[in-house]
């Protein structure tokens, strides 16, 4: 268990909404980490593991309308400790450096502020993940979902999350502006710019916080 054993690894996760530009800047992170020959592994969630992959399905599938608001905090809940045991605490033990696209903030933005869950029950379901790894570092890429929607043309309607419209997506954006003020292992990069330059932001970043060398 993390925490009771001498863990090498480090635990960064990465937040944002949708349209961020965030995958396209993991993969410029994976050539740096590749270039440099630093062992890591990229994950993501919901997913990442294949019991994980599975509630993802379920979680995202457009046709689930019934779908309570409880019942998708807990699946999301679900597929992160699965993942957590599968997948990311393996390789933490082996003293890789784990990036993970969204993590626990996800669900307090989500699910605890946009879904108006509460940041406490929220908090509650996930209180054995978060025991297990605390991330060593958050990044939270900062662009507001009107611009953010504007550079993706839209939200793709087959997914479940994504159609829930802008209202919901500022919604999520205000949850990540108030956790951001109280976590300070969150930082904000500014992603309004080059490509480049945000991924030598968050390359900057990592270094400063001694994530990496
Ligand atoms: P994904 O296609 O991976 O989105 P993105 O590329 O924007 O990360 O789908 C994940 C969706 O699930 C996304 O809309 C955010 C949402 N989500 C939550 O609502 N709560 C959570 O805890 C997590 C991990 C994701």
């Amino acid at each position: 268990m993390r925490g009771k054993e001498m863990v090498k690894g480090k635990f960064v996760t990465f937040e944002g909404c949708e349209g961020s530009g965030k995958s396209t800047q993991l993969k410029l992170i994976s050539r740096y980490l590749d270039g440099e020959g630093i062992p890591y592994i990229m994950t993501r969630e919901p997913g990442g593991s294949p019991v994980s992959e599975q509630i993802r399905k379920i979680i995202l599938d457009g046709s689930n309308t019934a779908m309570c608001d409880e019942c998708e905090a807990l699946l999301y809940a679900a597929s992160r400790i699965q993942h957590l045991r599968e997948k990311v605490i393996p390789a933490l033990n082996e003293g890789k450096l784990v990036l993970c696209d969204r993590y626990v903030d996800s669900s307090l933005a989500y699910q605890g502020v946009a879904r108006g869950l509460g940041l406490e029950y929220i908090g509650e379901i996930n209180k054995k993940a978060l025991e297990l790894c605390p991330p060593d570092l958050t990044v939270f890429f900062n662009i507001p979902p009107d611009k953010a929607f504007v550079r993706k043309n839209g939200a793709d309607e087959n997914d479940r999350m994504e159609k829930q419209g802008l209202e919901f997506h500022k919604r999520v954006y205000g949850g990540y502006l108030q956790l951001l003020d109280k976590y300070p292992r969150i930082c904000a990069v500014e992603c309004g710019g080059a490509i480049g330059e945000t991924t030598q932001n968050v390359i900057n970043l990592l270094k400063e916080k001694g994530i990496i060398q």
